[in-house]
């Protein structure tokens, strides 16, 4: 990926990530000239409202603009009558929604799909922010309708303090450095950490592609979780060599050490601590998002063989691989998925963000039928023809 990317400014995926990612911004001018006609300020009102959408209405007092209050959904018209001046809508995973819009992650090949979190949206009218804050994650903010001025500030940390009494955290100060306004198609990288505030202009949609990190105590929960269900573990180990009496309240550091390792060679000696990192990482952010999927069997997949349907990823599902043992290995939405070999090369095309024409080349019955399974499990969906 050594050529130079339009999203990226000219800069090739080598140059971003060792200059800017996760260390300094980046401001792109037009890098990304198609998000601006998918949604229209009345499209996220209108998904702000469905029940099952994630979103957050974020108003400031007109009195005292320093007041704010969120409310998170369900939102009800309700909530949005007697607004003041300055309010922010913002929809998560709007990528679950637009397939449009799920597409442009395309556009970002350099960073891998575990990495992904959601692509949210922020619908402001003029002056309306979510204030002066931070994120612990890398966020590429694309300017969708309108235009928001954005202005960075320093770097923050855990011990950063925040505005007291807010439902938000703010920040009491920013040392501004960077002061731009964006407009449709413009693309500001901000690295985790970095102060950022971000106010309309004018009647602004503004999309943030956040990439998530597991934390070290969201893996330790899952992974001991994962061997806690391991049957062959529940037996008490054999005791230490006991040649010394020690206090009989006391454990001793010995004791203590040969417990601990006992724990560690199992972590380290066998594949579960993979195989539960996988099924963290290939969870979906939002499982409701995954569509109930029509039931579908062979038969039905073979009728449709080359009428022109192309098989893709469900944008709200994730599909993740990796290689054990020279053994291509998959999951899907938190499960391991047991598939044919012959499948393997095919499934992993489509991890890597491929759409395939499902025709001939596809027409063997264990392909078909972990198709038909993934299908049913809505990891994967099929596109009728004209209708990418
Ligand atoms: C916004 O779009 O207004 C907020 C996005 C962010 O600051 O992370
Ligand atoms: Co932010």
């Amino acid at each position: 990926m050594s050529e130079a990317l339009a999203i990226l400014g000219g800069l090739t995926a080598e140059q971003f990530l060792s200059e800017y990612w996760q260390k300094k911004p980046l401001l792109v001018r037009n890098a990304l000239p198609e998000i601006a006609n998918i949604l229209e300020p009345n499209d996220v009102l209108e998904l702000a409202l469905d029940e099952n959408v994630s979103a957050r209405l974020i108003k400031q007092k007109d009195k005292n603009p320093n007041q704010w209050s969120v409310k998170s959904s369900p939102l009800i018209k309700g909530d949005f009558q007697k607004m003041p001046k300055l309010w922010t809508l913002l929809v998560q995973a709007v990528d679950h929604y637009s397939f449009d819009l799920a597409e442009l992650w395309k556009k970002f090949p350099f960073i891998p799909q575990w990495r992904r979190d959601d692509i949210m949206v922020s619908y402001a009218p003029k002056g309306g922010s979510v204030g002066q804050h931070f994120d612990f994650y890398d966020v590429f903010l694309v300017q969708g309708h309108g235009h928001r001025r954005w202005q960075l500030g320093q770097m923050c940390d855990e011990s950063t303090e925040f505005v007291a009494n807010q439902p938000l955290k703010l920040l009491p100060e920013m040392d501004v450095n960077f002061d731009e306004v964006l407009a449709p198609g413009d693309l500001l990288y901000v690295p985790p950490g970095l102060a950022h505030f971000g106010v309309a202009e004018d009647d602004c949609l503004t999309y943030s592609f956040g990439f998530r990190m597991p934390n070290i105590a969201s893996m330790m929960d899952r992974v001991s979780d994962h061997f806690a269900d391991n049957q062959q573990l529940k037996n008490p180990l054999l005791d230490i060599i006991r040649d010394q009496t020690a206090q009989i309240g006391e454990i001793t550091a010995n004791e203590l050490a040969y417990l601990k390792a006992k724990v560690l060679d199992q972590l380290q000696h066998s594949n579960d601590f993979e195989h539960a990192l996988m099924s963290l990482m290939s969870e979906a952010k939002y499982p409701e998002n995954i569509p109930e999927p029509d039931e579908i069997d062979v038969d039905d997949l073979s009728a449709v063989l080359d009428t022109g349907y192309e098989l893709c990823l469900e944008p709200a599902s994730r599909l993740l691989y990796t290689l054990e043992d020279d053994q291509l290995l998959f999951w899907a939405n938190g499960e391991a998925c047991c598939i044919d070999d012959a499948f393997a090369p095919i499934l992993k095309t489509l991890a890597d963000g491929g759409s395939l024409a499902f025709d001939q080349t596809l027409n063997q019955d264990e392909i078909l039928q972990d198709i038909a399974q993934l299908l049913n499990d809505s990891v994967l969906m099929l596109l009728p023809p004209n209708e990418e």
